[in-house]
């Protein structure tokens, strides 16, 4: 999940605050109290004269000025708080009020502030929680945008090592510094993309060259080189077929002056050791040169300098055609990162692509620049998900080791999530809607719902609340742990497969049936009165709640309205908007 931190914000302001509230507050009493009051470098009378230090001394006196400001603007005590007979604060009376520092009132009760200034009108902005809750705008569509995943760029977090170019999904660092595939990552990846899909404008696509028309693209082919035009047996359509022999040492290629779409897509076939790279100049800088390559190895990113490396996989002029779509600013900039070079954020205004060459031997066609390239970035998870699913079991393993909680076994590196499960299952439902029916998809969906009538202890991921209730496990621990938000992803992606295949998947239908009754059953054990809990671990382990972080806690509500959407019960709206309130610091009433 992306984590809004305005810890740092808050921190940097926080000393700013009291003073500034202080002054607001005087500044608008002497507005009010300017036309029947005395107020000009006279000791204020105009609350409760209770104006007196400890010492009897005036607080409008020396201390005052001291101080450097406005006797006017200083009608205050320092004063100590006592918290909870424990220690002390500084603290300032005025009148009969009294004011703490906002810095201690953000760690004491997790709130949120920040200075906000419109047309030069200054004021404070306190918030109770920083995430955002998503109004579903219809009825859930399976077919559709998926949750409010078009607003996710999942390629771009940090805990991303890149996005590999053998397989075209991203490599996770999350539990692993070397980086794996994670698939609930990947599926996130794909779903994003097919949700960008629908809600983003039209791509603007450049065609660089297909090799149907005259030669489109004036190819810089070096003595001894060759470039030519030839029909393929395989596809029956026309490609390039170009060959450089080990004694030249430079390339082909196309010299390009090509800004603002930064996505290459092409297919391709290349003979053992070829490679092509891609040259980006700095539109400001413009000997600020970066060349990105893409060579035919098994290596995942590599960098030096300017020179960033993605393998993609094994070449041959046996391998069969292959379609690759990288967007080139994200690979520049996971080079970098892959180097500790500063992360500053790579604008794709301030970039161009300048050149174009390959090496070695093969063939390539439909060589394009564009906008986005979504739906090729989707099937490439939707394809991953296909070919890395576990045949005999259904499973797409994870392949990390993962410590939910020191009391709970460490689950070992090939345990099943039932919020994998269930996403991959939303990316192949699409998938196989998209493509009109392609049963690759299907098959893998339908094979996906296996682990979900296997028990948790026994490799599957379901796990059973006091033996009565069952539960899709997002993490199969022993026990149980029963996170919440994975369950209702698992929901989700049952669902969709139910919707898109209604005849093939009455196991799907069945098995979100049974959810949406566990759901409702257990729902309320997650809610404090004032925040969710992330999962029963209170229950099962005997120890303090794990509670939900608050962009958790907007997951679960917009989990809950989307649910709402295909699932009249009013216990998921009435629980949705309570939870919303307590986004705000509503909580529930006490006896
Ligand atoms: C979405 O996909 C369709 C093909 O199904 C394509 O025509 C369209 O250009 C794509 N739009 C975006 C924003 O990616
Ligand atoms: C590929 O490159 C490796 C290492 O440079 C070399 O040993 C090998 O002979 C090359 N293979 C071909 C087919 O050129
Ligand atoms: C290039 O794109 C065209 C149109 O989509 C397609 O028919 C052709 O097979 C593609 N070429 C290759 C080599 O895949």
């Amino acid at each position: 999940m992306i984590r809004m931190n305005l810890k740092v914000l808050v921190l940097l302001l926080c000393a700013a605050v009291l003073v500034t509230l202080s002054l607001w507050t005087r500044c608008g009493e002497v507005m009010l109290a300017s036309k029947s009051r005395r107020i000009s470098g006279q000791a204020a009378d105009w609350d409760t004269g209770n104006k007196k230090v400890a010492n009897g001394q005036d607080t409008h006196g020396a201390e005052a000025v001291d101080h450097g400001g406005s006797s006017d603007l200083q009608g205050y005590e320092e004063i100590d708080c006592h918290i909870n007979g424990e220690y002390s604060i500084g603290c300032r009376k005025e009148g009969g009020e009294i004011y703490l520092p906002f810095s201690f009132l953000h760690k004491y009760f997790e709130v949120y502030g920040k200075l906000a200034t419109y047309d030069g009108y200054e004021r404070f902005e306190w918030s109770h929680s920083y995430s955002k809750v998503y109004y579903p705008k219809g009825k859930y569509d399976s077919r559709g945008v998926f949750m409010y995943f078009e607003n996710y760029n999942v390629e771009v977090r940090d805990r991303v090592k890149c996005v590999s170019a053998s397989e075209g999904v991203p490599v996770s660092t999350q539990w692993e510094s070397q980086g794996y595939y994670y698939p609930t990552q990947i599926a996130q990846f794909g779903l994003s993309h097919y949700s960008k899909n629908l809600t983003e404008p039209e791509p603007r696509r450049t065609l660089l060259e297909d090799a149907e028309r005259d030669l489109l693209a004036h190819w810089v082919v070096p003595n001894g080189a060759s470039v030519s035009r030839i029909l393929d047996s395989y596809t029956g359509s026309h490609v390039v077929q170009f060959s450089i022999p080990d004694s030249v040492t430079s390339g082909v290629s196309l010299k390009l002056d090509h800004v603002l779409d930064f996505v290459l897509s092409l297919n391709f076939r290349l003979a053992v050791n070829s490679s092509f790279t891609v040259v980006l100049q700095s539109r400001e800088k413009r000997d600020q040169i970066f060349q990105l390559h893409y060579i035919c190895s098994d290596l995942t990113i590599s960098a030096q300098d300017q020179h960033v490396y993605h393998g993609i996989g094994r070449c041959g002029h046996t391998q069969p055609w292959r379609k690759l779509t990288r967007d080139l600013v994200v690979d520049l900039h996971k080079g970098l990162v892959y180097q500790n070079k500063p992360k500053r954020k790579l604008s794709r205004s301030k970039l161009k692509v300048i050149g174009l060459t390959f090496h070695g031997s093969g063939h390539l066609d439909n060589l394009t620049l564009s906008t986005s390239e979504h739906l090729s970035q989707f099937y490439d998870a939707a394809q991953w998900l296909v070919r890395h699913q576990d045949s005999s079991t259904g499973g797409w393993p994870n392949p990390v080791r993962r410590r939910v909680a020191p009391a709970m076994a460490d689950l070992e590196p090939g345990w099943y999530s039932a919020m994998g499960q269930g996403h991959a299952l939303s990316v192949l439902a699409r998938a196989y809607h998209h493509s009109g029916g392609d049963n690759l998809y299907l098959n893998s969906a339908l094979a996906g719902l296996r682990p979900f009538d296997v028990a948790s202890s026994n490799g599957g991921v379901l796990a059973s609340f006091l033996g009565r209730i069952p539960w899709y496990e997002e993490y199969p621990t022993q026990p149980a742990s029963f996170v919440l938000n994975g369950f209702i992803y698992a929901l989700l992606g049952l669902y969709d497969l139910s919707v898109v295949a209604p005849s093939a998947s009455q196991q799907a239908t069945q098995l979100f049936r049974q959810g949406m009754v566990s759901l409702k059953q257990l729902l309320l054990l997650y809610d404090t009165g004032s925040g969710t809990t992330y999962d029963l671990r209170h229950f099962t382990l005997g120890t303090a709640p794990n509670l939900a972080r608050w962009d958790y806690h907007a997951t679960h509500v917009n989990q809950l309205l989307l649910l709402a959407t295909i699932d009249h019960d009013p216990l998921l709206t009435a629980t949705a908007e309570r939870w919303i309130g307590y986004m705000s610091g509503k909580r529930a009433a006490h006896n």
